[in-house]
């Protein structure tokens, strides 16, 4: 890990062909403090900008997020610098919120963090362990501190990310055993040797309350990022990504329909932004299915490609809203891939 912590491509006049080496010491040489560092030797460097370049890519706006990521990006940079001229300085601390609605990113964006972070030597490994209260809280008394040291053996080395983290403080029944996973969680996020990022996700009202109830949690947490709900224009972005990453397109009248079936239903119970585009585009997709098979004739590659607009009307949000009775739309787990 020492070695990957600082990957700089050292340049050795006179060996090999002259190409930059990457530094396989674990204790790389210290620079002269008359040295000049070019960042872009950084082998980091590269894997960092493709991540950015993805996340800029594959994910429409957010663009505070993007901002955030890239800040923290710079920061491990100039960290990874520092060192190679032996400037040491505490670690960075790395422990994150991502505040936000149902289906705004956050899971996706961990992801991202992950790769970046482990890019930069920063965890050992790219991996995210998500959890829940239930994975991390006991039933019994004497069974939290196993389940919780359980998780974090699983995360270690990657990201632990607690979603819905607030569930795990429960003001109003003082025996509760989430406190026992806060007092662990604390410990472990202090340890410098842990090599554990943890990234508390959840909606940002409970957030706030979470963290101004637990001032010892709040104050570790060093980034917090936050997702705010899509815009119309940016969920039929999302949408247009997710047709065409699947290999569909939609027609001219079927890309008007799923604008119309959007503003509808956005203003739906249990509205979960891009995963409710998603879950919409998955039943268009079953629709369109059914009608080419109904059709009993051969069919050609665009047919089998296009969304038309009758396999966005059929749905059940175009039915009369004020008695809005078929929950399949607004039923958002993975039951919800019914036609509706
Ligand atoms: N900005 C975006 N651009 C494209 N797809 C997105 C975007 N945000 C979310 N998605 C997609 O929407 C779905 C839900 O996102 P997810 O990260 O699980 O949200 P959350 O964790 O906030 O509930 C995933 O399929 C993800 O790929
Ligand atoms: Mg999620």
């Amino acid at each position: 890990m020492a070695a990957e912590a600082n990957g700089f491509r050292l340049h050795r006049p006179g060996v090999g062909d002259g190409r930059p080496v990457r530094a396989e010491s674990a204790e790389p040489e210290i620079l002269d403090d008359d040295a000049v560092l070019d960042l872009s030797t950084d082998i980091a460097g590269g894997d960092v900008e493709d991540t950015l370049r993805r996340l800029d890519a594959e994910l429409v706006g957010l663009a505070n997020v993007k901002r955030r990521v890239r800040e923290i990006a710079a920061l491990l940079l100039i960290d990874r610098a520092r060192q190679r001229f032996g400037l040491s300085s505490s670690r960075p601390t790395m422990h994150m919120s991502f505040t936000g609605g149902p289906g705004t990113g956050k899971t996706t964006v961990a992801l991202r963090m992950a790769e970046m972070l482990h890019a930069l030597g920063y965890i050992r490994k790219p991996k995210v362990h998500t959890v829940t209260r239930d994975d991390l809280v006991g039933q019994f008394i004497g069974h939290t501190a196993p389940k919780t040291k359980e998780a974090l053996a699983k995360a270690a080395g990657g990201v632990l990310f607690i979603d819905e983290a607030y569930y795990l403080f429960r003001p109003e029944n003082e025996r509760d055993y989430g406190q026992e996973v806060i007092e662990i969680l604390l410990q472990e996020m202090e340890s410098e040797r842990a090599s554990l990022v943890v990234i508390f996700a959840g909606y940002p009202d409970r957030m706030e309350r979470f963290f101004s109830a637990n001032p010892g949690l709040s104050s570790r947490v060093a980034h917090h990022l936050e997702f705010t709900d899509y815009t119309h224009a940016e969920l039929m972005g999302i949408a247009e990504l997710m047709v065409a990453g699947e290999n569909f397109r939609f027609d001219e009248p079927a890309h008007s329909a799923f604008a119309e079936y959007l503003a509808l239903r956005m203003t739906r119970p249990r509205f979960s932004n891009a995963r409710s585009v998603r879950n919409a585009l998955d039943r268009c997709r079953l629709r369109q299915a059914k009608r080419l098979v109904e059709l009993h004739t051969p069919l050609t590659k665009t047919d089998l490609i296009t969304l038309t607009d009758r396999d966005v009307y059929g749905s059940s949000v175009f039915s009369d809203s004020s008695v809005f009775t078929d929950s399949s739309e607004t039923r958002e787990g993975p039951s919800a891939r019914a036609p509706a």
